[in-house]
């Protein structure tokens, strides 16, 4: 199970963790929930004075079994302000529900976390996209047929929780004006998720494309529900490590999502980070 009550006992698993490690991180509520994408782990290494708790060790957690993604939670400082950051997702395409791909989301909220960020690999949709740009979501379209908030009404979940503005205004602001003051060019646009493993066909593409979707990835939309369904603020990073199927004419593999990822990671750090400082 993965809802509100597991939430907690895996949130007072973490705080005795983190407390028996000899870190208050979590007297004070976390600034932050990141998420970290394929390739972006990264960031994991700017944690100051981290707590680090091996899924294995969270109950509800499933081990994470994808390559270039890592599988702990930390819990730490970035930029001096506690953050609670994971490293390695739950995919849909690895048999997981959407409630167990989300959970981490739920954890996070019960261990005080109220902004979450969240961050994905991603293949440009829009034509004028180039691998290794940064593209803050603006919106995003569920074509995973899935939704983690089906099933009974959790305790503290809106039963239809408004998606109008899941990914904060606020917030993709705050991204702009951090990106133009370090010089990095920021793309802004609709991420469409899909379920996978299979990358799209150029069809695909080209539907993806009329519906309005910017990039197409295969995570994302679960978390960001559950987020909105819990009242969380939400900000969104994709990095555009290919052309999506039929824009260029190679064939895709995650060796080469990993490869682009790897690239723009520091510029990705380093965006997250001034983000983190400057959260209010
Ligand atoms: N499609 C789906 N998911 C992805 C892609 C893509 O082209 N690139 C990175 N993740």
């Amino acid at each position: 199970m993965t809802g509100r009550e597991e939430a907690l006992a895996a949130a007072s698993v973490i705080r005795e963790r983190v407390a028996a490690a000899g870190y208050q991180h979590l007297d004070a509520m976390p600034v932050a929930g990141i998420v970290l994408g394929s390739g972006l782990g990264g960031l994991a290494a700017r944690v100051a004075h981290a707590a680090r708790i091996p899924y294995a060790h969270i109950p509800g957690f499933a081990p994470s079994t994808v390559h270039g993604h890592a599988g702990e939670l930390l819990v730490g400082e970035l930029a001096g302000r506690p953050v609670v950051l994971q490293a390695g997702r739950f995919h849909l395409y690895e048999g997981h529900d959407a409630a167990t791909a989300a959970f981490p989301v739920r954890v996070m909220h019960a261990l005080g976390v109220r902004t979450l960020v969240v961050s994905n690999a991603a293949g440009g949709v829009r034509r004028t996209f180039r691998p290794g740009d940064l593209m803050v979501i603006a919106d995003h379209i569920n074509l995973m047929f899935r939704n983690p908030l089906t099933g009974p009404l959790e305790k503290g979940d809106e039963r239809f929780p408004d998606m109008s503005d899941p990914y904060d205004p606020a917030l993709r602001r705050l991204l702009h004006a951090i990106a133009a003051s370090q010089g990095l060019a920021l793309q802004e646009g609709v991420y469409a998720g899909l379920l996978g493993p299979t990358y799209e066909t150029p069809s695909e593409v080209r539907m993806l494309e009329k519906m309005g979707a910017d990039a197409v990835g295969m995570s994302t939309v679960p978390e960001v529900t559950v987020a909105r369904a819990l009242g969380m603020r939400v900000a969104g990073i994709s990095c555009i490590t290919n052309p999506a199927a039929g824009i260029s004419h190679t064939p895709l593999h995650h060796g080469e999502v990993l490869k682009t990822s790897a690239r723009v990671a520091k510029e990705f750090e380093g965006l997250v980070e001034a983000f983190v400082a400057q959260l209010r």
